[in-house]
């Protein structure tokens, strides 16, 4: 399967259109944003750690019976996808108060939740992605109920796979965000990826933070991180 010309440059992919109408190519970056694009930096070897990160973790979700776009690995950072039109929602997932639930709400991060959280945002950077509830987003007509439903069915699926593999590997699913898309024939999939730059993943033991916080809060260690859950990823993970 060959790239063909661009379509699409997001803040940490591209994707191509290939030679077939229903599939594309996504290539991974190692640039990074923060701040709604903010804040702009490198780290170096994220776009083939997130590649095969999310390759893995959309490929156990099939296993789940959570349909994805998900095709095949084409290289360390190009992965053929079917092509969907993403629903214009971010939808953010905790079971642990961090990042912009603590702010937002005036509590410290690490309170455990006795069930988890489920929000969603308006994809939409000028607005800065506002938060926005499932009225919201049925009058924005960005989504309809039945798709809602179908989302919200397959985030906390998703949470409840990712963090029974995340503990297998000694790390604690912080929270995540996930976004959708619709094939040609309206089927809802997950979409876009699963990695350190959209999941908060803290070692279980000393709650040291494992992903894109470090870049965040300037923290340092940014591709140990990286590496890191990724080298933990790989010792749970058979295909
Ligand atoms: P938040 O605490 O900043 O709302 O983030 C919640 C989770 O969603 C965290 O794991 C990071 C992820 N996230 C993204 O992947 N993209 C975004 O634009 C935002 C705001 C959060």
């Amino acid at each position: 399967m060959e790239k063909l010309e661009q379509i699409y440059e997001g803040k940490a992919k591209k994707v191509y259109r290939t030679d077939d109408p229903e599939l594309c190519i996504v290539e991974y970056k190692d640039d990074a944003t923060a701040e709604n694009g903010k804040k702009r930096g490198t780290i170096v070897g994220k776009g083939v750690v997130n590649n095969q990160m999310t390759n893995r973790l959309m490929a156990r979700m099939e296993k789940a019976g959570i349909p994805t776009h998900f095709v095949r690995e084409l290289s360390e950072r190009e992965t053929l996808v079917k092509k969907v039109s993403i629903v214009p929602l971010e939808v953010i997932i905790r079971n642990i108060s961090a990042g912009h639930f603590a702010s937002r709400y005036g509590v410290e991060e690490g309170i455990v939740f006795d069930s988890p959280t489920i929000e969603f945002s308006y994809k939409n950077d000028e607005l800065d992605d506002p938060l926005l509830n499932a009225y919201h987003a049925r009058a924005l007509k960005l989504a309809t109920a039945g798709e809602i439903e179908t989302i919200k069915k397959y985030a906390f699926a998703v949470n409840e796979e990712l963090k029974a593999f995340w503990k297998e590997c000694g790390v604690i699913l912080v929270d995540f965000k996930l976004e959708f898309g619709r094939l040609p024939d309206g089927t809802i999939v997950l979409a876009d990826e699963i990695s350190p730059d959209t999941c908060r993943l803290w070692d279980e033991k000393t709650h040291e933070k494992l992903d894109k916080d470090r870049f965040r809060r300037d923290m340092g260690g940014v591709e140990d991180a990286y590496a890191e859950v990724m080298k933990r990823l790989l010792a749970h993970d058979n295909g």
